[in-house]
């Protein structure tokens, strides 16, 4: 048996804001979010779009050559959730056509309820081989207009096929844990933008990193030296660099600098023109080495690091399958970062601030540049979602082009 992930894509907003023009309407130095913090981009969801669309988006890609009859459970991981009650992933299950026999359930645990998530559908999958578990991870990062948070805010989903047979990546069986009752990050019922503290945020998080390590190594008999390449959890990039030297210099791990950047590097490249997307970040880092890192990884083992403000840690590993890359869906990703629609900072505030309406009264959201799924409106309290042709995407992309074509 092969336990891991058989498939794995990422969706992402179709607009979002260069970080220049952020830093220019803020009056920040552009640098302090480039090298200090490392990002560049930040993707921004339109007004149809919510965790349930972001997360069908994906999902849809990772089922392509998946037979749907075999999935059993799908898993919702989030904490941008639509209601206090329904499962976003019955929406998702829904505008799937997955089988009835299905389980389907939401978790929540910040940023790594993903990773739980993960590990509860590999224990499935060890139980009952022949199932397959979809996973989908999916968030909305919002700190506020101004706030320090700002310049790291983002969103977007990763979905992911487990199963027995592993086509990208085999899972290990030892996780190394670490939770710890704090208030760095978190967000009231009645709040729609997290408080954070995010100074401290960053110390806890080196805490728990340190934590979850050391359990990981007892656990597991395995050291530093055992993995080729390194994902953190990245809030923003320059995280998953602080990270790697945080556990080199405790792990005395004796490799330069250069070494150790060229480590992680690779798994930094999508979340610098993303920003946080909470659960689905760690994997969207991994989908970066995946596709952005060298060109050959087979056999390689990856060590993984998810954290989740409040606060839990979980490190873990995996071996990278042979013929991994004819699995993946680089073209589409690419595509997705390279053809996203530069926003003024006017139009990024007037999406920031759109609400649907808190009374319940029927309402139809605008029809933005969105995937194959979009939040239609809601009617009588009930959130309406509906599939978008794919000739009305074709359209919106070229009449985008023929606007950003120079004139001739
Ligand atoms: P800040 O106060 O804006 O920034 O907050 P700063 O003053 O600390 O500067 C940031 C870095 O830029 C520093 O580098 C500065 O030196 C540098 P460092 O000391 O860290 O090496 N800098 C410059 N560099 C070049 N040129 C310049 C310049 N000026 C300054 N001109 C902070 C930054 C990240 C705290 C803020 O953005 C924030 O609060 N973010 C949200 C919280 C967060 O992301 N925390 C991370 C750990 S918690 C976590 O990951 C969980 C989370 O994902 C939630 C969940 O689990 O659900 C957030």
């Amino acid at each position: 048996m092969n336990p891991g992930i058989e498939s794995i894509s990422m969706y992402i907003p179709r607009y979002g804001l260069d970080l220049h023009d952020l830093a220019r309407a803020r009056n920040v130095d552009y640098a302090k979010y480039h090298q200090g913090i490392g990002q560049e981009y930040m993707a921004v969801p339109a007004p149809d779009e919510d965790v349930v669309t972001l997360g069908t988006n994906a999902a849809r890609q990772a089922l392509q050559n998946v037979d749907r009859s075999e999935i059993r459970t799908v898993i919702f991981a989030t904490e941008s959730g639509v209601d206090q009650s329904k499962a976003a992933a019955i929406y998702a299950h829904k505008l799937l056509g997955l089988p009835a026999n299905c389980r389907t359930v939401e978790m929540k645990q910040a940023c790594c309820s993903s990773t739980s998530a993960l590990h509860f559908g590999l224990s499935t999958v060890a139980m009952h081989p022949e199932q397959k578990v979809l996973i989908i991870a999916a968030d909305i990062a919002r700190y506020g207009l101004g706030s320090a948070g700002e310049p790291t805010q983002g969103g977007g989903a990763v979905a992911m096929v487990l199963s027995a047979d592993a086509k990208i990546l085999r899972i290990d069986p030892h996780v190394g844990y670490y939770t710890e009752d704090v208030m760095d990050f978190w967000r009231p019922n009645y709040r729609d933008e997290a408080l954070v503290d995010g100074k401290y945020s960053i110390k806890v998080y080196l805490n728990a990193l340190e934590n979850a390590w050391k359990h990981y190594k007892d656990d597991s008999g395995a050291g530093f030296a055992d993995f080729a390449h390194f994902c953190y959890h990245l809030p923003f990039s320059r995280m998953g660099l602080k990270a790697h030297l945080h556990l080199a210099r405790h792990e005395n791990a004796g490799l330069g600098a250069k070494e150790l950047q060229a480590q992680v590097e690779p798994s930094l490249a999508y979340n610098r023109r993303i920003g946080n997307a909470y659960t689905a970040s760690l994997y969207m880092g991994l989908l970066s080495l995946l596709e952005t890192g060298p060109k050959n990884l087979t056999g390689k083992r990856v060590g993984l690091f998810s954290y989740g403000s409040g606060c839990m840690g979980a490190f873990f590993g995996g071996k990278v399958i042979e013929g991994y890359r004819q699995h993946l869906h680089t073209r589409l990703h690419q595509d997705l970062l390279d053809n996203r629609q530069n926003l003024t900072l006017a139009e990024y505030e007037d999406f920031y601030n759109h609400v649907l309406p808190a009374t319940g009264e029927t309402y139809r959201t605008d029809r933005h540049r969105t995937g194959s799924f979009r939040l239609a409106g809601i009617e009588n309290h009930q959130r309406l979602y509906e599939p978008v042709p794919s000739m009305r995407i074709m359209a919106a992309d070229a009449a985008e082009a023929r606007v950003a074509a120079p004139a001739v």
